[in-house]
């Protein structure tokens, strides 16, 4: 038998002779224990090494040239120099961006549920489209404040925007759009020109205070030498007059330290300021030592890339392993679709027969922890339970090598067994 054969092409005793191999190597490599784990998208300990100057970089000067001293209160907006940086990385001016804390998600949180109170003056279900597969923390965000979700697909410039189009037209309580807009979590696309450019008229079909949530925290992680271009969404909306539709986020967690890093807020001028004024109820100014720690450390936009060009060394050749691997075991099979992102953090899956949730189960009972199935959708449920998110950045060369050989075999396992008894 053809071990490169189309699944659909064997016939049932093919196949039970091919599972029979299968469960053979999936019962040995069961018995060595292995504990990998393919499944958090977190930057590797090398990675994070790349940042280690932050520490001790100030060496006592505290002061601003404006004589402003970081280690006091205020400042919600954050420093000067660091709205410059996020400005860099955002693509736009540094009046339009607030610098917070270690995490955009938290801002992204406090931006949504800041709008809740304008949103429920309306009679009528509040909801928001999603883009899927999308980041699960988004979707957990609309699940904890009551959001309700629709789903939409993607085409290969970034979410359908037909079907978005026909959402908004006919429902005015559609609030917002969670986007991820350069190399997307986890498909990794990166949206259109044209894309954009819908992007920035949906203000204008909307209803009262729509909001696009741009989260682009991808923006400056590319693994190809010439990386996708993304346009400027928040100018392409002023050309429309619809800058308040768009908040953008970023963060410098999968730049410096993920757990220590600053995060950055861009919009319009009265969306910042609605914004701040919210935020002053619980803080009095966020981390400005760290937000000047990192002023110091990425300076500007040329060393923002040459410092992502460092991140990119040792990124880049896990994510040539994961292409490699599925390729050479399953490439022409029929068993599975995926991703081959030019940036980002992740891999994504399809099965071809909707057996993720039984890959996943095989590969935790082999030791290889998986992202759980459904976890790239609302609710967790992944209604063709086809998508499998890989996260190639954490575990060390080797590990991600026998990872990826019981992914593989898992996955050709369950998709046999699958045919074998459907
Ligand atoms: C799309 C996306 N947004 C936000 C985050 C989290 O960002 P932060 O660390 O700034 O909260 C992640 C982390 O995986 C992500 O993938």
């Amino acid at each position: 038998m053809d071990r490169t054969m189309r699944i659909t092409d064997l016939s049932i005793s093919d196949l039970e002779s091919r599972q029979a191999v299968l469960q053979g190597e999936y019962d040995e490599v069961k018995a060595a224990k292995l504990s990998l784990d393919l499944t958090r998208g977190k930057p590797a300990t090398a990675q994070l090494d790349l940042s280690n100057e932050l520490d001790g970089i100030l060496e006592g000067f505290f002061l601003l040239q404006d004589g402003t001293d970081v280690r006091n209160y205020g400042g919600i907006l954050g420093i000067p120099e660091a709205r410059e940086l996020g400005a860099t990385i955002l693509g736009i001016d540094s009046e339009s961006v607030m610098v917070g804390g270690n995490s955009s998600l938290t801002m992204m949180y406090n931006y949504v549920s800041h709008m809740l109170t304008r949103w429920q003056e309306e009679d009528g279900t509040i909801k928001f489209i999603c883009p899927v597969p999308g980041y699960d923390r988004h979707f957990t965000i609309c699940e904890q404040l009551g959001i309700e979700m629709i789903t939409v697909g993607f085409t290969d410039d970034g979410p359908d925007m037909d079907a978005i189009d026909s959402l908004m037209a006919s429902d005015p309580m559609i609030k917002g759009i969670w986007c991820v807009p350069r190399y997307s979590n986890p498909t990794g696309h990166s949206y259109s020109d044209e894309v954009v450019k819908r992007f920035a008229k949906l203000g204008k079909s909307a209803g009262n205070h729509f909001r696009i949530i741009w989260d682009n925290a991808y923006a400056v992680h590319h693994l190809a030498d010439t990386p996708d271009r993304l346009t400027n969404l928040l100018a392409a909306c002023e050309k429309e007059d619809t800058s308040d539709s768009v908040v953008m986020f970023a963060s410098t967690s999968k730049v410096t330290f993920a757990g220590s890093g600053i995060s950055f807020v861009g919009t319009s001028a009265q969306n910042l300021s609605d914004f701040e004024a919210f935020l002053s109820t619980q803080l009095i100014g966020f981390d400005k030592v760290n937000q000047l720690r990192h002023v110091r450390f990425l300076k500007d936009a040329d060393a923002i890339k040459a410092h992502m060009e460092k991140h990119k060394d040792i990124v880049q050749p896990k994510f040539a392993m994961v292409e490699q691997k599925l390729d050479s075991a399953l490439a022409g099979k029929g068993v599975a679709s995926w991703t081959k992102p030019k940036g980002g953090y992740f891999v994504s899956l399809d099965t071809t027969y909707g057996v993720a949730d039984e890959v996943v189960e095989l590969a935790a009972d082999a030791g290889v922890k998986l992202t759980p199935a459904g976890a790239t959708f609302p609710y967790g449920q992944d209604p063709d339970n086809s998508n499998i998110r890989i996260a190639p950045t954490y575990p060390p060369i080797a590990e991600l090598d026998k990872a990826m050989d019981v992914f593989v075999l898992c996955l050709e396992l369950a998709t046999v067994t699958h045919l074998i008894t459907a």
